[in-house]
């Protein structure tokens, strides 16, 4: 594993619940690394927190409890510091349509951010490298198009180049491809491999299908009701998952060989986390009798917060852990 670049430890975020209902602890203890040149896949079903943890991550939330460290040093919530992050780290959106105004044309939408940033150099070359960054070439020929006049996947290339422009060293991007059609999606995975091999950029990329992780990640993060439950590198975490939880979501992959696992029990609700292992009301594996032998554990004794770092294997399952354990 390379150096961290972006460090999250003990991470917490809360929203206040509404009408004296309790609290919604939408992320609830994490500690994640992501390194130069690395990209993070973050997964988990919808509602899990991965959203409101990447924009953590990119100083747009303040954690209520816990640390965001970039390149070594903790995050400062002052407007200031954090504009000066926001060239550091630049977010990418999941709807391209809806992140790009439809009234400015692309060359106008890429130099927003060097504009925002008082960028001081040749305003257009920099516009036209990022275009061509992101595969969009010649880039002039984009320059006066307007976002309805373009594709999908070239809108989504223009979010990219915007993100782009300023040299960031790290993109987060939430869905990035969940509106694209399949045959585009492949190609702006492929760009995203690419920027990482060519500039050394760090990406975390936040998504609901292992698949999509098991073809862009270096490492992934597997993340239930607010906490990640099993983390490592993708290949070894995706041919060989230890938590309930992970195999439960790659067995409803249309490759896999197993047959699909359907969750019983309530869709999980951050404002009532259950005690024990926050799944076991929904464990297979519990379930089945198979973790018979750790079964009180599971329902009463809360799992640690998976440590970051070391770029290994971790897994917050008492059975995984006490079957390895022998
Ligand atoms: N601003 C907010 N106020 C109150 N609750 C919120 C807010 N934002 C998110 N939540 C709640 O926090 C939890 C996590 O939401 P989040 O959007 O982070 O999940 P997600 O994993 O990104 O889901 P999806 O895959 O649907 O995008 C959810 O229960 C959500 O309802
Ligand atoms: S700790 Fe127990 S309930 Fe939780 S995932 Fe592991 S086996 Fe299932
Ligand atoms: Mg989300």
């Amino acid at each position: 594993m390379t150096d961290a670049l972006l460090t999250a430890s003990g991470v917490h975020v809360a929203f206040p619940g509404r009408r004296g209902a309790p609290p919604s602890r939408a992320v609830d203890g994490v500690d994640l690394e992501i390194g130069a040149g690395e990209i993070v896949a973050l997964v988990g079903e919808s509602g899990c927190g991965k959203t409101t943890l990447a924009r953590t991550l990119l100083g747009l939330v303040r954690p209520g409890a816990g640390t965001v460290s970039f390149a070594g040093e903790p995050l400062a919530y002052t407007s200031r510091a954090l504009k000066a992050y926001r060239r550091r780290a630049q977010l990418v959106l999941q709807d391209p349509s809806g992140s790009l105004n439809p009234r400015h044309t692309v060359y106008e939408a890429v130099a927003e951010g060097l504009r925002i940033h008082g960028y001081a150099g040749d305003e257009r070359a920099a516009v036209a490298e990022a275009l061509a960054r992101a595969g969009l070439r010649p880039p002039e020929r984009f320059f006066l198009r307007y976002p309805h006049e373009l594709s999908g996947g070239q809108r989504q290339r223009v979010v990219i180049a915007g993100a782009l422009v300023l040299e960031p060293e790290l993109i987060v991007a939430d869905e990035p491809v969940a509106s694209l059609d399949a045959s585009v999606r492949g190609e702006i995975l492929a760009l995203l491999l690419r920027l990482r091999d060519e500039l050394g950029l760090s990406a975390l990329v936040v998504t609901h299908d292992l698949g999509l992780a098991w073809n862009i990640a270096d490492r992934v993060a597997v993340m239930y009701l607010g906490r990640v439950v099993e983390t490592g590198p993708v290949e070894s975490v995706l041919t060989a998952p230890r938590h309930p939880y992970t195999r439960a979501l790659l067995s409803v992959l249309p490759e896999s060989e197993t047959a699909p696992v359907v969750l019983s029990g309530e869709p999980p609700d951050p404002a009532r986390v259950p005690g024990g292992c926050r799944f076991h009301a929904r464990c297979q594996v519990l379930a089945s009798g198979e973790a018979a032998r750790v079964a009180d554990r599971c329902r009463t004794e809360p799992l640690p917060v998976l440590r970051a770092g070391g770029g290994g294997r971790g897994v917050a399952c008492h059975w995984a852990t006490a079957r390895e354990d022998g």
